[in-house]
């Protein structure tokens, strides 16, 4: 399996797909990303020292699973799902934003997936989606909050890495998980916990 031109348009659009080959590891946490079925690099508005600009990042895909139908999501109301296996730290959520999102599927592209677990030092972010924002947050532990819009960006607080967003795909009415930007808390590789 490759990853797909729809997966890398659903994140950033078609005119910025960049090669595999050209490869550009942002830290060490993209870097292990590479043990997932494939990886694409794209560019991703992210804050830089410089302020807001696109940078690359590394997406990998695992195994496609289905996690539930459009049709029955509901703005604000988010679903809890497992990925990309059962194990440590795979508590995910999926979301309609009700707001464009980068990453977002659906007409609206508003539908939008997190694993729950905060980037800092793994602190729980279940229940703590706040409709007003469109972010996951605070965490309990440090007070980090996540944009969900912006691909899982930090607002405020002390993490200093985005959380990782599940890559969705849409077939019909079916969502599918497919793969994961960045690297799950408390994981060396998204497949080890
Ligand atoms: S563990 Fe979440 S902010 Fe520290």
């Amino acid at each position: 399996m490759t990853t797909s031109k729809g997966l890398i348009e659903a994140i950033n659009g078609p005119a910025d797909i960049r090669k595999t080959s050209k490869k550009c590891v942002v830290n060490r946490r993209t870097f292990l990303l590479t043990s997932g079925i494939a990886t694409a690099t794209v560019m991703v508005a992210m804050h830089t020292s410089e302020g807001l600009a696109k940078v690359p990042a590394l997406v990998a895909t695992y195994e496609r699973k289905l996690i539930g139908k459009l049709s029955e999501l509901k703005v604000d109301e988010p679903l809890d799902f497992n990925y990309p296996d059962e194990g440590a730290y795979s508590d995910s959520m999926i979301v309609k934003l009700g707001k464009q999102a980068g990453g977002g599927i659906g007409p609206d592209k508003d539908v939008v997936a997190f694993n729950y677990i905060c980037t800092h030092q793994g602190g729980p972010l279940h229940g703590t989606y706040k409709p007003n924002d469109k972010a996951l947050g605070p965490c309990p532990l440090h007070l980090t909050t996540f944009d969900l819009t912006r691909h899982g960006m930090f607002i405020s607080g002390q993490a200093y890495q985005s959380l990782p967003q599940v890559l969705l795909e849409l077939e019909g009415d079916n969502i599918y998980a497919v793969g994961m930007f960045g690297l799950i808390y408390g994981r060396y590789d998204n497949l080890k916990g």
